[in-house]
């Protein structure tokens, strides 16, 4: 993992409205993916193999490309909307993605995401209507979307050479200024995603492995270096950083499979060499000889340093918050 804590790179999500092979809202965003600056990462995510959202679904193990979709989506900074506009509002893939990504209640993945909408038409219009449909979604699923430069690409059929490539020089100018402020505003949104959040991200699927018996993610991250310190939950600590990292893969392996937790970040920051976190980690695993479900919250603070160019865990606390 490469880190810099002064310009990092941001992954933005592009999602397409349309799953026709020759889609021109496809090489449109393709052409903005092409166009966009080393600092920001154009990740296309797939929306077509979706089942259509169902709560039933939902209560138990949902199913495997909801959580694909939805785990790739927390990997990203923010996301960009390319549509067509379908009977004057977006099309039902689309509005099923969204669907899929907001639920379960209080665990969208959209929540707080920056984002942008393009909207495309062989027609003069360049959909409008599926702009601005989209748009009004944002507002429930909190999502701060950039304002100006909108962008209503009509006649798209018209702008396109039969390789998808943009012919027009001014809409390849338009693209290029739109996804140049696209970044601006994400940065401007989101002045913390930083080196750290996307450290963060990656944190919370080390614990869900760790819940799940497997301490092999953990390992990649905990110091080597002294000073390290390690307060269980059982009430005792540790120090050294040898004796930590046993500590953790030894208790690593009273989890069975089918774990999962939370971390609620109540504070996170970083400067310079030293990053924090501190907050609830919820977790429900399968504990002992015979896996009995536990449930517990945590009360979690943990420490990093910068070093070899990746934050490594140095100090962790946790403390049972239910007693
Ligand atoms: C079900 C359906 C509804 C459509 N409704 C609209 C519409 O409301 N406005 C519009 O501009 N085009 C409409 N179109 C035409 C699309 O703009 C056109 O098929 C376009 O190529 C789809 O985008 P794509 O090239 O990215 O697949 C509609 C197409 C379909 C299949």
């Amino acid at each position: 993992m490469t880190m810099t804590t002064e310009h990092p790179v941001l992954q933005l999500a592009v999602l397409v409205g349309s799953l026709r092979a020759q889609s021109y809202s496809r090489k449109i965003a393709k052409a903005l993916a092409a166009r966009a600056p080393d600092s920001l990462r154009c990740r296309f995510i797939e929306i077509g193999e979706l089942p259509l959202y169902n709560e039933d679904l939902d209560g138990g193990t949902p199913p495997a490309a909801w959580s694909a979709f939805r785990a790739a989506i927390r990997e990203c900074d923010a996301v960009l909307f390319v549509t067509p506009e379908y009977n004057r509002s977006i099309p039902g893939c689309l509005k099923n993605a969204l669907d899929v990504g907001s639920r379960p209640p209080g665990k969208s993945v959209f929540k707080g995401l920056p984002a942008g909408v393009v909207s495309v038409s062989p027609s003069k219009i360049g959909a409008f209507g599926s702009n601005q449909a989209l748009r009004q979604t944002f507002v429930f699923l909190d999502m701060p979307v950039m304002q100006q430069p909108e962008a209503y690409i009509g006649n798209a059929a018209e702008l396109l050479d039969d390789n998808g490539a943009v012919k027009n020089v001014d809409t390849a100018a338009f693209l290029e200024d739109f996804i140049e402020a696209l970044e601006k505003w994400i940065r401007t949104v989101r002045p913390g995603s930083s080196a750290f959040d996307a450290f963060m991200k990656q944190r919370e699927k080390i614990a869900e492995d760790y819940v799940n018996g497997n301490a092999t993610s953990l390992k990649a991250i905990v110091t080597h270096s002294e000073p390290a310190t390690f307060f269980s939950p059982r009430g005792d600590h540790l120090e050294g950083a040898d004796v930590v990292a046993g500590r953790y893969e030894r208790d690593a392996a009273s989890f069975h499979q089918g774990g999962s937790t939370d971390l609620e970040v109540l504070q996170a920051s970083a400067s310079g060499e030293l990053a924090f976190w501190t907050g609830l980690q919820h977790a429900k695993a399968r504990i002992g000889k015979n896996g009995q479900p536990a449930e517990m919250t945590l009360r979690v603070t943990e420490v990093f340093r910068l070093e070899d160019g990746g934050f490594k865990l140095v100090h962790r606390h946790a403390d049972p918050a239910n007693g």
